[in-house]
């Protein structure tokens, strides 16, 4: 099996690519702009943006929507992470986090999948906290300031590890159990 990974994100192409290739599903990567739509649920957000690429002529894809939700800030940045990280950063969300003692965070991710005429849409949730600092070099986003084990950032770990955990890697877990029932797996 083939599938498009739909992203502008590399960060996101790396960890698709690592992802897939252990189950044995081959990838290819596409930029194909779409909008993300203004609305509080990230698979709303998936699926207009599936829609748009299906209007486009284009099949057999996956793209994801995914942010970053602070228990202390009512799920801020949510589903306005892009827009966070570009405008305030990695900086900004440690400074509204000063002095803040519920550190409680989560990462969630929505795979929408156009597989064989079939739709799929899955959400992976990792659960951790936001550090004191940011610490380390790996991954993107977020990542330097987010920590699932509550001693390493996702920036910290190698791509395999965080693929374990994290939100991106349970949501693809999901994704091959769906793919699975659909007798589409391979
Ligand atoms: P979008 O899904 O491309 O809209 O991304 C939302 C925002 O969340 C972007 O700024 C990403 O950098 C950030 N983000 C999404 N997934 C991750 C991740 O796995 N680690 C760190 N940041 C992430």
């Amino acid at each position: 099996m083939k599938l498009k990974i739909i992203t502008s994100n590399p960060g996101k192409v790396r960890e698709y690519s690592a992802a897939l290739s252990r189950l044995g599903i081959e990838t290819e990567h596409m930029k194909i702009p779409y909008d993300e739509i203004q609305t509080s649920e990230l698979s709303e957000v998936a699926e207009k943006g599936m829609d748009e690429i299906i209007s486009k002529g284009v099949r057999d894809f996956i793209l994801d929507d995914s942010g970053l939700f602070i228990d202390a800030l009512n799920g801020f940045p949510g589903v306005w992470s892009a827009y966070a990280q570009k405008t305030i950063g990695n900086k900004g969300i440690l400074k509204l986090m000063e002095g803040v003692e519920n550190r409680g965070a989560e990462f969630r991710c929505c795979i929408g999948c156009d597989i064989s005429g079939k739709r799929i849409v899955v959400t992976g949730i990792c659960r951790g906290e936001i550090t004191l600092s940011e610490k380390g070099t790996d991954g993107f986003g977020f990542d330097p300031i987010f920590t699932h084990d509550g001693k390493r950032t996702f920036a910290e770990i190698p791509l395999e590890e965080k693929n374990s955990v994290s939100h991106r890697g349970i949501a693809i877990q999901l994704l091959l159990a769906e793919l699975e029932k659909l007798g589409l797996s391979r």
